[in-house]
Formats: C-alpha cells, sequence, structure tokens
C-alpha cells in the first residue's frame, strides 16, 4: 500500500507522454484520477482503467479548470492533489518567431497554471495533505538555442509555484516543480527519430539516455504524496544529471 492509496488527483495533459505515466503510476498507487487533455480520443486509453475519469477540454480555459476539480468531487468526493503538466513547445529565433507563438506557449505554459492552481485550491483546502505539482524543466533552470519562449515559460512556472508554496504554506499546501530533463514523449519523438539523437544524449545527460516517462511520475507521485509532507517550494530536476553539470567538460557517456 503506497501513501497514495485512496488520495484523489487530477493530471493535465494525461493524454500521453510523462501526463499519461502520471496517470498510470498514481492508479497503481491506489489512487484515483481525473485525467485531463484536449480531445476525447486522447483520452481514450483511459476507459479500461479502473479509477479513472476523463474530461476533454483546453486547459487555458476557466470552464475546463473548474470542469476537472468538479469531477474530482463528484466521481470521487475529493480532491487531494493535482498535477498541472499539459504544455506545449515553442522554438525559434528571437527575432525571427512570430509573437503568436509566444502568447500560445505563455497561455498552456504559465496562465493555465495559475487556473489550475486557483481552481483546486478551495478543494485542497478541504483535505489533510493537499499538494500542487508543476511541469517545469531543465529549459526553465538554463536556456536552450532558440528557446526565448519555452525557456521563458518554463522559468515562469518555476517560480509561480515557488511563490505558490510560500502562499499556501501556512495551510498545509504544498506546492512543487518536476523539471524534466530529455524524456521520451511525444514532444521528443522528431527529436528522437533525428540519427544524432544518441550522440547528443551521451554528451549532454551525464547518465548518457533519455529519460523514460514513467521515471517522472515516480517524481510526482512522491511530491503529491504525504511521504513528501515538509517538502514545499523545491524544483526537483529529473534530468540524469543535465543541470549538475556546467557542461565545461565531456561527460564520461561520450568517452565510451
Ligand atoms: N519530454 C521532455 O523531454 C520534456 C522536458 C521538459 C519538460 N517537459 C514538459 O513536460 C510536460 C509534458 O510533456 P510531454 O513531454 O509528456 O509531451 P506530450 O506532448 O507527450 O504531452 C503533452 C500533453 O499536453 C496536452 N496539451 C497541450 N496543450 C493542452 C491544452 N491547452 N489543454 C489540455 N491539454 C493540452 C497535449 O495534448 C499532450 O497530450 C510539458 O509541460 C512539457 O513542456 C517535457
Amino acid at each position: 500500500m503506497s501513501s497514495n492509496t485512496g488520495r484523489v488527483y487530477v493530471v493535465t495533459g494525461a493524454a500521453s507522454g510523462i501526463g499519461r505515466a502520471a496517470v498510470e503510476r498514481l492508479v497503481d498507487d491506489g489512487a484515483s484520477v481525473v485525467a485531463v487533455d484536449l480531445t476525447d480520443e486522447g483520452l481514450e486509453w483511459t476507459r479500461p482503467v479502473d479509477r479513472v475519469v476523463a474530461v476533454a477540454g483546453d486547459v487555458t480555459s476557466e470552464e475546463t479548470n473548474e470542469a476537472m476539480v468538479d469531477a474530482a468531487i463528484e466521481h470521487f468526493g475529493a480532491l487531494h492533489g493535482v498535477f498541472l503538466n499539459a504544455g506545449v513547445p515553442g522554438f525559434g529565433l528571437i527575432d525571427r518567431a512570430p509573437m503568436a507563438m509566444f502568447d500560445k506557449v505563455m497561455a498552456v505554459n504559465v496562465r493555465a497554471v495559475a487556473l489550475g492552481m486557483r481552481a483546486a485550491l478551495p478543494r485542497l483546502r478541504e483535505v489533510d495533505g493537499g499538494a500542487i505539482v508543476v511541469t517545469g524543466s531543465t529549459s526553465g533552470i538554463a536556456a536552450d538555442p532558440g528557446g526565448w519562449t519555452y525557456n521563458a515559460s518554463k522559468a515562469a512556472v518555476i517560480n509561480m509555484a515557488k511563490a505558490a508554496a510560500l502562499d499556501v504554506a501556512h495551510e498545509g499546501i504544498r506546492v512543487n516543480a518536476v523539471c524534466p530533463g530529455p524524456t521520451k514523449t511525444g514532444m521528443t519523438q522528431a527529436m528522437r527519430d533525428r540519427d544524432e539523437s544518441a550522440d547528443t544524449m551521451r554528451r549532454v545527460v551525464p547518465m548518457a539516455r533519455w529519460g523514460e516517462a514513467s521515471e517522472l511520475a515516480a517524481a510526482v507521485s512522491f511530491l503529491l504524496s504525504p511521504d513528501a509532507s515538509f517538502i514545499t517550494g523545491v524544483a526537483l530536476p529529473v534530468d540524469g544529471g543535465v543541470t549538475a553539470n556546467t557542461g565545461q567538460f565531456p561527460t564520461y557517456g561520450s568517452r565510451h
């Protein structure tokens, strides 16, 4: 039995990648989950899974954020935590990429996270050990060439989580960020399809490989659970050592 047994969570971006792995992990740990993503088709995989309810909607709308919290109460009677994970990439040079890309990425990666926190907090105040986890990124800790939009969005959401943690700490509610390094999901499929991908991982990641979505899900399950009861306001890299590395010297992986 895990300390998440009997708890109720909302996970956004649950159709694939890290969000889907988080739903699977939380259910394995004995929790009930409201799985949220843009379309019913994307959430089709949840149908045969016990203790999962699917809510299709765009997290940039207040309605979706209200609906996902309402679904937790309606189907499972409480809400103990939310994993605000839905995100989109956005890359291009600072003076070339369209501002529309910036607005879209900020709406999903930053503004929607604020909406999710604001919708969940009244319900989290009703339970013991309420918790929020957001998905930051190693790209919110340092920067990537062409990443001005994505980097800005992920740095923003990490510091949003820290500020929110300070606002609600006295109420016993915790807010943390997980910061994935390069992880095998739909978002990175095109990168992984390129021939140089394995070589890049050997140079950039001290553990010399891509992360698995399930490895992110393990950290998320821990941060949401009462096992993390005195951890708040942290940005936890789950990155095979990427952010530990100055990048000034070759990693051992690249020497083998
Ligand atoms: N994969 C990586 O290497 C990596 C690294 C760092 C951070 N991240 C972050 O992890 C999170 C999950 O991404 P992933 O890698 O699992 O990618 P993914 O593309 O597999 O999953 C993202 C999911 O979010 C959903 N989504 C996007 N916009 C939405 C919206 N407006 N409303 C509802 N759902 C929406 C998508 O439909 C998709 O199912 C994102 O925030 C991403 O920025 C990923």
